[in-house]
Parts: C-alpha cells; structure tokens; sequence
C-alpha cells in the first residue's frame, strides 16, 4: 500500500482521455484501487480518478458521506465504491448547481452545474458488473470523476465563474446556491 502524488492543474495527465483497462480483475488493477482508497483516506476527499495520481486509466473511486447529501429526493449515503471503465448517462435533462471542489485544485471550490440523475455502469476490481441510477451528490461526484477519464476538470463545466472561489473567502462569504439559481443573490 502507498499513498500516491496528486497531480495538480496544468499536469499534463489531467488533460489526456485515459486508456481503458482491458482486465478489470487484473491484480495491478487491485493494487491501483488500493492504493487511490488509501491515498483519498488519507487526505480527505470523496472522490479520485486515476489520472490524478498520474496513472492515465479508467478507473475511480468515490463516495457519499451523509454531510454531502442534497435534499434532492434519493439522495442518500453511499459507501467508498471502485469503479472501473465506467460508462454514464444523463436521465432526463434536469439540472442543478452544486458546490465542488478537487485534490487537483487545492483550496479552491466552484458551482457547477450537473444533471440531477444520472444512470452509470462499470467494473467492480472483482469483475462484477455494477450498475445504478444516482440523483443529487451521488450523480455530482460520479460526473466530476468521470470527466477526470476524460481530460476535464470542474471549471469547465462551470457556466459562471464568478462563482469559482477560494474555500476560505467561500466559508467566510457564504452564497446560498438555490437562491443564486432564482436570480436573488447579487
Ligand atoms: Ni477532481
């Protein structure tokens, strides 16, 4: 087990489409999942796609802790799941505006804009199939780790960057998101 390095923004493995991983049972892709579970542990975040610890694969890890669930109907506490290729699609085409941030770009966060609920299929490290519809955080981190295979990081997803802040001017200068979405917050 290791905790691995985290590239940052403007590495160039942050920008690349990863390779898909033609054995998900493969024992070296056992030991990259391990090894992503233990580096997340150990600095704190919910999620991490194998292109941030400069391995370009498709292969993430994340999960919903109660404090990040949304009061959007579903949403709910998931375990740390691993999930290799992945695929995702949008269910219908509503979306919402929710607070992100990324090991990537440390010390700061944004509001991005996500489909609500989304439908994502992948690869246990065991071989099975997992395969669930997701709404709220769930569907949020899925999209933010899923565009990491793709090359994408958060702020280009954002439609208003005004919006893009540092955490601590961000805690000390709260924006209530769904009254911004409304038109009421300057
Ligand atoms: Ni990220």
């Amino acid at each position: 087990m290791s905790i691995l390095k985290i590239a940052r923004m403007g590495h160039p493995v942050l920008r690349r489409v990863a390779d898909p991983v033609a054995d998900p049972t493969a024992p070296d892709v056992a030991q990259l999942v391990r090894d992503m579970i233990e580096t997340l542990e150990d600095i704190g975040g919910v999620g991490l796609a194998a292109p941030q610890v400069h391995v370009s694969r498709r292969v993430i890890i994340f999960k919903v802790p109660e404090a990040r669930t949304t009061d959007i109907e579903g949403d709910a506490p998931l375990p740390l799941t691993a999930l290799i290729n992945p695929t995702i699609e949008p269910v219908g085409d509503a979306l919402n505006l929710g607070w992100e941030g990324c090991l990537s770009i440390p010390g700061l966060r944004g509001a991005v804009p996500r489909y609500t609920t989304i439908r994502y299929r992948g690869f246990a490290p065991d071989g099975s199939v997992v395969e669930r519809e997701a709404v709220g955080f769930h569907a949020r981190v899925v999209q933010h780790e899923f565009d990491h295979l793709n090359g994408v990081l958060y702020p280009e997803r954002m439609n208003d960057l005004s919006l893009l802040a540092f955490l601590e001017e961000g805690q000390k200068h709260p924006i209530d998101l769904a009254a911004y979405a409304r038109g009421e917050v300057e």
